[in-house]
C-alpha cells in the first residue's frame, strides 16, 4: 500500500511538473537547451534567456511552443515594440513570461526599458511630467542573430544559449517532418534536403520547404535548385 501510495505521489508530481513547464514537443533535438528551458521556467525566481544563433535553428520556435503552453506569457517582436511601446504593454499584459523575437532589432530606448525591467523588476513610464510605475516580475526569453546590437548591460543580464549548428543527419531529419505536412514522401523530402544541404550550402529548412514548393517532379527539383544556387551566385557577387 505503502509503494502505490509512494508511486502515486512520484506520479503525480512528474505529471505537475511537465504541466507547469514545456513539452517542447514539436522541436526536434536541442535537448540540452529544452532542459535549461524548463529549469527556467520551473525557477522560483526570474531567469532570463537569451537563445543566439543562425536563422532556421529553431529559436522562434521555443518562443512559439512557450506560448502557446502558458497563458501568462506575451510574445513580441523586437523590430515591433517601439510602435504600441513596449513598457505600455507592459503596464497592460503583466506577463510572466516575456517573449521577445529578434531582440537585436528592438530600439535602444525599449532596450534600456527592458533592462530597467530586468534590474529592478520596476517599469516605469513618463508622460507630460507624469509618472506611472509598476513592480513586475518577469522572465525575459529573447533571440537573437546576433548580439551586436544589443547593448552591453543588456547582454550581460541573460543566460545566453548558442544553438548548435545541425548536423546533416538532424537537418535531413527536420525536412522529412516539415515536408510530411506538405504531403512531400520520406525519399522525394531526403532528396530535397541533400541538395539544400550540399548545392545550396544552406542549413535553413525553410530552404527545403521553398525547393519542395516550387517543384512538381524529381526533374525539376534539380531545376530549381539550379535557379536558386544561380541566384544566390548572383547575389553574392552584388555584395562584393
Ligand atoms: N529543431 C527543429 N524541429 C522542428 N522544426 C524545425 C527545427 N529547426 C527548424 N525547424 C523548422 O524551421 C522553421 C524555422 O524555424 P524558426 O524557429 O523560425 O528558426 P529561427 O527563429 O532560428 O530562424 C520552423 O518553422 C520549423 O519548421
Ligand atoms: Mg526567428
Amino acid at each position: 500500500m505503502n509503494f502505490l501510495k509512494q508511486r502515486l505521489t512520484g506520479l503525480w508530481k512528474e505529471a505537475l511538473h511537465t504541466n507547469r513547464s514545456c513539452s517542447f514537443e514539436e522541436i526536434v533535438g536541442h535537448d540540452d537547451t529544452k532542459q535549461i528551458f524548463v529549469k527556467a521556467i520551473l525557477s522560483k525566481r526570474p531567469v532570463h534567456i537569451l537563445l543566439l544563433g543562425s536563422p532556421g535553428s529553431a529559436k522562434t520556435m521555443f518562443l512559439t511552443e512557450i506560448m502557446r503552453e502558458h497563458k501568462a506569457s506575451y510574445f513580441v517582436v523586437g523590430s515591433n515594440t517601439t510602435k504600441a511601446g513596449l513598457v505600455n504593454q507592459l503596464f497592460e499584459r503583466r506577463p510572466k513570461f516575456l517573449l521577445i523575437d529578434e531582440l537585436e532589432k528592438m530600439s535602444m530606448k525599449d532596450q534600456n526599458a527592458l533592462l530597467h525591467l530586468m534590474e529592478t523588476g520596476i517599469i516605469s513610464e513618463t508622460k507630460i511630467n507624469k509618472t506611472r510605475e509598476m513592480e513586475l516580475t518577469s522572465w525575459v526569453f529573447a533571440t537573437a542573430n546576433s548580439c551586436e546590437k544589443i547593448i552591453k548591460p543588456l547582454l550581460s543580464r541573460f543566460a545566453i544559449l548558442e544553438m548548435p549548428e545541425y548536423t546533416f543527419e538532424e537537418f535531413t531529419e527536420i525536412a522529412v517532418i516539415k515536408l510530411r505536412q506538405e504531403n512531400v514522401d520520406v525519399s522525394t523530402a531526403k532528396l530535397i534536403a541533400e541538395k539544400v544541404w550540399n548545392e545550396l550550402g544552406s542549413r535553413d529548412t525553410r530552404d527545403v520547404t521553398k525547393v519542395a514548393r516550387l517543384a512538381d517532379s524529381i526533374d525539376e527539383i534539380h531545376f530549381v535548385v539550379k535557379m536558386l544556387n544561380k541566384q544566390q551566385r548572383t547575389e553574392r557577387a552584388n555584395h562584393k
